[in-house]
């Protein structure tokens, strides 16, 4: 490299909501917590090397693993052989429902990207870390990479050819509690039914427009009206403990409204005030503890940047 590019970089990447409620696999937010870390650097021996500084005992073989994955694909268009070196610290617990192997694929490019002087589009990196998506679920999709990269309130119109829409949003305070019981997206997603009655997916689709109507307006009680989801929470919400009972309550308590975070476990609520977020957090912790069921909870806020720089060397 020459003496001016960096051979080293840092980057955070966000935790994310895919699906908000009712735009399945083709809506997702991002959080400002939590956020993995990754460190990227060149080598000279035109491979891939990963490790892990964190317990979660994640494959460190290219193939087998998201950000390998994502990361072969970018290597894949590389003219030469250019090596890399990934460094992954995972705070985003993999299977919470909050975009762990996104943050991990999207991350890598990202970073690799920024590596390579930018030379790759948007476009490119959410078609590299899609191939992390598949080896984490068996399918492609690309709504909690596309909010991690890019930040904010993200559509994916479509993915073949890929056509994604950068949604403003007005502020917004987001209570996640994550219950630490394993629920797989391959299995949330297997249990899906594959027909849709077609009075199901007109209130679905009107509360999709309705939700990115919201967002564009700033219109905070047409956002919480349209977190609605008649087609997949009713089937997936069996897989967690206390959803209904946190739903109702966080609701009564003053929440616009949420559901599933991604494929679950973790159950996320939209909220207005700071305070309003606080008090969700607290039915949600009473809830777990009286279930006895270990919890995790983040009262945090979108996050309107996506994967960033740290530090480059
Ligand atoms: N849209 C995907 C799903 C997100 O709900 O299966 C998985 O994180």
């Amino acid at each position: 490299m020459n003496t001016n590019s960096p051979n080293r970089i840092q980057v955070s990447a966000p935790a994310t909501v895919a699906n908000l409620v009712c735009g399945f696999d083709v809506l997702g937010m991002a959080l400002n917590e939590p956020t993995d870390i990754m460190e990227i650097a060149f080598n000279d021996l035109g491979i891939l090397r990963i490790s892990h500084t964190d317990g979660y005992d994640l494959p460190t073989d290219p193939e087998k693993n998201v950000a390998g994955a994502a990361l072969l694909a970018l290597m894949a268009e590389l003219e030469g052989k250019t090596g890399f070196d990934l460094s992954i610290t995972k705070n985003i617990k993999p299977g919470s429902g909050l975009g762990s192997s996104a943050a991990s694929s999207a991350g890598a490019v990202a970073a690799a990207n920024m590596l390579l002087g930018n030379r790759f589009s948007k476009y490119d990196l959410i078609r590299f870390a899609m191939n992390g998506e598949k080896v984490a679920s068996g399918v492609k999709h690309a709504d909690n990479i596309t909010p991690c990269l890019l930040g904010g309130v993200t559509l994916i119109r479509a993915i073949h050819p890929l056509d994604i829409v950068q949604l403003d949003a007005p502020p917004l305070f987001v209570t996640v509690v994550h219950p630490q019981i394993e629920v797989r997206t391959s299995d949330a997603r297997q249990i899906l039914r594959k027909e849709v009655q077609l009075k199901s997916a007109i209130k679905q689709w009107g509360n999709i427009a309705g939700l990115v109507a919201g967002f564009l307006k700033h219109d905070y009680d047409l956002i919480g009206r349209s977190l609605e989801d008649v087609i997949i929470e009713p089937v997936r919400s069996i897989l967690i403990p206390g959803f209904n009972i946190v739903k109702s309550r966080c609701l009564e308590a003053g929440a616009l409204g949420g559901g599933i975070s991604g494929s679950g476990p973790s159950i996320f609520m939209l909220n207005k005030e700071e305070s309003t977020a606080r008090d969700v957090e607290t039915i949600m912790k009473d809830v777990y503890s009286s279930l006895g069921i270990d919890f995790k909870t983040y009262v945090t806020t979108l996050n309107r940047e996506g994967v960033q720089l740290i530090k480059s060397e």
